[in-house]
């Protein structure tokens, strides 16, 4: 663990990255958007709380090296600060996935509090005397599995703002109904708070006439709440995850890294105006 990990004002926003479908770029924007943010100055805490521990092994962070866990902080046997650790990127930190993480939903299924573990164990990260001298973080991305099981509930009744990573393809609108569904539905019952920051268009592929029909739709559905950043489909930003790296690392000047940097200083200032509101 970095000497310098930190603690969780109230003023630190949770953003969760949550889509049912796999495949769509949940893990792709949470570790990109989280370097693009480190990147101009904010301190970032990506949890990895997918069994599969994708955005883990993308940030670097070797199997073996996952001493504590997601799983372990769930369990309520680990403050959040043990199991977060240091990446490549400055100001970037995580809370690293195992496949224990598989296991977490029947361990915990008679617990009263089995929607809250996460949202209680960010709450206490704030109160860590190991926290206090020590500069706080102002992002925290939540990586979710591709599904809606308790993992995904904890995720949302966790945090302020949900982000929605939607691939420009046929069936993307009907993915996102059923989505906004569930937000709403964790709004009434875990989280009146909750809140969707935006949607983000993925994969974007401009040799496909298909794409931006999808993207006009989309737009004409959610309207605002669609990001004007559109991520498109790069190669750099798949092969950067086989090298351990964020695609900002790997390659800069890719069109996919560019993107991820303008989507993060839209995401900065989204949030100055609900400040500002
Ligand atoms: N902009 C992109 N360009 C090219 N490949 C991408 C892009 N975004 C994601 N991918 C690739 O698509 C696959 C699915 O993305 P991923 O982020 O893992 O989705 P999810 O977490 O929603 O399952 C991965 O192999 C990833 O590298
Ligand atoms: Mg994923």
């Amino acid at each position: 663990m970095s000497p310098d990990v930190a603690g969780l004002p109230s003023s630190a926003r949770v953003l969760v990255m949550a889509n049912q479908k796999g495949g769509v770029g949940k893990t792709t924007t949470a570790i990109n958007l989280g370097t693009a943010l480190a990147a101009i100055g904010e301190r970032v805490l990506i949890i990895d709380i997918d069994p599969q521990g994708n955005a883990s092994t993308g940030l670097g962070i070797e199997r073996k090296d996952r001493t504590f866990s997601t799983y372990d902080v769930l369990m309520g046997q680990r403050p959040l600060l043990d199991a977060i650790a240091p990446t490549a990127v400055p100001r970037l930190y995580i809370s690293p996935s195992t496949l224990d993480l598989l296991g977490v939903e029947l361990e915990i299924a008679g617990d009263k509090d089995r929607a809250f573990k996460l949202r209680n164990a960010i709450a206490a990260m704030a109160q860590d005397p190991a926290a206090a001298d020590r500069e706080p973080f102002t992002y925290v991305l939540v990586d979710c599995p591709p599904s809606f099981n308790l993992l995904t509930v904890n995720a949302l009744a966790a945090g302020h703002s949900v982000v929605v990573p939607l691939q420009c393809e046929f069936f993307a609108l009907e993915g996102l109904s059923q989505l906004l569904r569930t937000v709403e539905e964790v709004r009434r019952t875990l989280n009146p708070a909750l809140t969707i920051h935006g949607v983000v268009l993925t994969m974007f592929d401009p040799r496909n006439n298909l794409a931006g029909q999808v993207v006009a739709d989309v737009r004409a559905f959610m309207g605002d709440t669609v990001y004007e950043t559109v991520i498109p489909r790069n190669v750099r930003v798949s092969e950067a995850p086989s090298h351990g790296k964020p695609v900002l690392l790997y390659d800069l000047k890719s069109s996919g890294s560019q993107a991820y940097l303008r989507l993060a200083s839209e995401i900065i200032q989204r949030e100055r105006r609900l400040r500002a509101a």
